[in-house]
């Protein structure tokens, strides 16, 4: 926990740290006949859409100021869910970088005539504050509480780098002339 502390109280001088609690989501929604794939189950491309809607209100939420999504990561379907299923969609900041947040997201699901949720799809997208411009605007620190919001605060920086490392590393070009 000191470690961390140390990391929000070099972040931003000027921007005052927000508990990751004042960023939680939780969206309800029932699945419609409308909203299936030629499976009969839940179509991802609106499940997709739902992530999106409750990690950027997730995000806003944290900074106060528009936010734009930029990345998706490692988006899982879990499980599929039929029409009549109550989803439950929750999002909270994991950690804000300097402009950008990252924001895990989960998906359940209570099934007609099931007992208990089943966990349908996660994933972790980052958003982007931006200014009146569009261009990107600095945001407060997160400030992880439980040992659960430290253990995702900590593995983002992970995420972060790797995804950062990636893009820069397929940026040239060159890795895909070598294969
Ligand atoms: C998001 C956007 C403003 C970033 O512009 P940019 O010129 O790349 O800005 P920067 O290089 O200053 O990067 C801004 C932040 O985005 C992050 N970022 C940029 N590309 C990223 C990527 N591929 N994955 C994750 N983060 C990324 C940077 O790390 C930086 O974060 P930080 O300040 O916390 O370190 C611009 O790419 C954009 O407008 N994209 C379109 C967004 C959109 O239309 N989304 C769909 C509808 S909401």
């Amino acid at each position: 926990m000191k470690q961390v502390e140390s990391i929000i109280m070099n972040m931003s001088a000027d921007l005052n740290p927000r508990p990751v609690s004042a960023s939680f989501v939780e969206m309800d929604e029932i699945v419609q006949p409308s909203d299936l794939n030629i499976h009969g189950s839940i179509f991802g491309g609106y499940l997709m859409s739902l992530m999106d809607k409750a990690g950027g209100i997730s995000a806003f939420k944290h900074c106060g100021v528009n936010v734009v999504t930029v990345s998706v990561d490692q988006l899982v379907f879990k499980n599929p869910a039929p029409a009549g299923t109550v989803l439950s969609v929750k999002a909270s900041v994991n950690r804000a970088f300097h402009t950008s947040m990252e924001v895990g997201i989960l998906v359940t699901g209570l099934k007609p005539g099931e007992p208990k949720e089943t966990t349908l799809c996660s994933a972790y997208i980052t958003y982007v504050a931006i200014g009146a411009d569009g261009r990107p605007v600095p945001v407060p620190p997160s400030l992880p509480e439980t040992p659960e919001q430290i253990r995702r605060f900590c593995e983002a920086e992970v995420r972060r780098s790797v995804r950062l490392a990636l893009a820069e590393r397929l940026a040239g070009g060159s890795e895909a002339r070598q294969c």
